[in-house]
């Protein structure tokens, strides 16, 4: 029954009405037809025994003198004045036709067809090509002298019945016309406040705020269209309240990302300007520093103090060590004078001496084209990974794969330590540390994105993702 639901309320209430109508027009029909008929064959019995008697009274003499013109006036005259009137037969007391009205012949078996029972008159109702015929016959002088048989045709009445009906059906048309008409306005009526109010809601639903719906006099539909008003207005007031919200959050949004990119250029700076001085101050000033002392020692007469100025020297000479290694670490030259790979790869060499973990690098063969600052993300995410691993796991075993995909350069690091949790993400960020963050936060300026789960061989995945832009200069 659901496409009954789906036809709009006018039209069903338009089909209700025509249905009703032509339903009322069909009872009226058969009704009409019915008492129609039967009038007719009642009618057409009287009218045929009325004439038969006239005719039998009147021909009676006729018949026997043997005038068989007279009886042909007679009867010719009768018929002529009746139009319902088919035939007219006269037959003598020998059963013998004296008198007939067929103007050429007369039909096969007309004769017979109807013979006196008795001596009452009687119907015969007879079938003929042109429709049933209302035979009736009335015996002159009680059938001592003959009897008269008139033929009763049906045609006419029926083509007036059938008129009659055509007269209805035309009428019934033209009031389901007038109906449809009328219920059509009327339903428009009714239903145009709805469906104005459709149309509004449609129109708001597509974007447009500013429509209302006209409010109307009913009282249950104003009703409804005042709340729906109120709801529209109260729509637009809470839709420029999450945009005003939308806005704030974006600038805040933008706020945020320039300052992180502030704080890690800032970050990145500092450690070149700390990296450079201990490079070139630092380390100068102990190698002069360490040059002094071995002459000193040279030109040194007591044993002892030369063995001191030595071990001096020696113990210098760790700390020159210590400083280059930390300026290296803080921001190798050699990520900005070769690029990532070589970087990370003799980053790798003094992680693997400094903590015995045993790491794999893989590498695609063609040299990556990125730019400065993805890679320094992808270093400095390779070194707080590796940092991490050694820190927080019982990990033996790195895996680094860098790979490019897509227009994307991916690094995957895993370790086979004893994976991540959630406990650890949280105890972080209460502890406000920002390793993880960090990382997450480079990937993010960079268009890219960034992964850390347990990996399903256990131990902990890190995957991050980052468009390549073309190296500029
Ligand atoms: N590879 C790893 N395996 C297991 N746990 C890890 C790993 N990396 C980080 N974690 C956990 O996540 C926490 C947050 O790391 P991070 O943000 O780098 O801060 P931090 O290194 O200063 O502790 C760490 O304290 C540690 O518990
Ligand atoms: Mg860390």
């Amino acid at each position: 029954m659901n496409w009954i639901n789906r036809i709009k309320i006018n039209q069903k209430i338009l089909g209700s009405i025509i249905a009703s109508l032509l339903f009322l027009s069909l009872i009226l029909g058969i009704i009409i037809w019915n008492s129609l008929t039967d009038t007719m064959a009642k009618d057409l019995k009287k009218h045929g025994e009325s004439v038969a008697e006239n005719i039998a009274a009147m021909s009676s003499d006729y018949i026997l003198i043997e005038d068989y013109y007279a009886i042909h006036q007679l009867i010719a005259r009768a018929r002529q004045a009746n139009e319902d009137i088919r035939y007219i037969l006269v037959f003598n007391s020998k059963q013998m036709l004296v008198g007939h009205t067929f103007p050429d012949f007369i039909p096969k078996g007309i004769l017979d067809a109807h013979t006196p029972q008795g001596t009452e008159k009687e119907l015969s109702i007879l079938t003929s090509d042109e429709g049933r015929i209302h035979d009736v016959l009335v015996p002159i002088e009680e059938g001592e002298v003959g009897f008269v048989r008139v033929g009763m045709s049906e045609k006419l009445p029926k083509e007036y019945t059938l008129s009659k009906i055509g007269d209805l059906i035309l009428a019934t048309i033209l009031v389901c016309l007038v109906a449809v008409g009328i219920a059509y306005f009327t339903t428009r009526i009714i239903t145009k406040p709805i469906n104005d109010l459709v149309d509004t809601a449609s129109g708001i639903s597509a974007g447009n705020l500013s429509l209302r719906a006209s409010v109307v006099d009913d009282e249950d539909l104003g009703k409804l269209v005042k709340v729906f008003n109120e709801m529209a207005d109260n729509l637009i007031s809470s839709r420029s309240k999450v945009e005003k919200l939308l806005e704030e959050l974006q600038e805040k949004e933008r706020l945020r990302d320039a300052l992180i990119s502030k704080l890690l250029s800032a970050q990145e700076d500092e450690r070149k300007r700390i990296s450079r001085e201990l490079h070139d101050e630092t380390s100068q000033a102990l190698a002069s520093l360490m040059v002094t002392m071995r002459v000193l020692a040279d030109e040194a007469e007591d044993k002892e103090q030369q063995e001191l100025l030595y071990t001096s020297r020696d113990i210098a000479a760790g700390i020159l060590r210590e400083i280059r290694d930390l300026a290296v670490e803080l921001r190798p030259p050699i990520l900005d004078d070769m690029g990532l790979i070589p970087a990370v790869k003799r980053y790798i060499e003094s992680f693997k001496e400094k903590y015995s973990i045993d790491v794999m690098l893989e590498v695609p063969d063609d040299s990556i084209p990125l730019d400065d600052q993805t890679s320094l993300a992808f270093y400095r995410i390779t070194q707080e990974c590796l940092t991490n691993i050694a820190k927080h796991t019982v990990a033996t075993k790195v895996t680094i794969k860098i790979q490019v995909e897509d227009n994307f350069i991916k690094i995957a690091i895993l370790d086979n330590g004893q994976g991540i949790q959630k406990a650890d993400f949280e105890m972080a960020r209460q502890q406000n540390r920002i390793g993880i963050y960090g990382m997450k936060e480079r990937a993010a300026l960079l268009g890219g994105e960034f992964l850390i789960q347990e990996a399903r061989t256990g131990g902990t995945e890190v995957v991050v993702a980052i468009p390549i832009k073309q190296k500029e200069g």
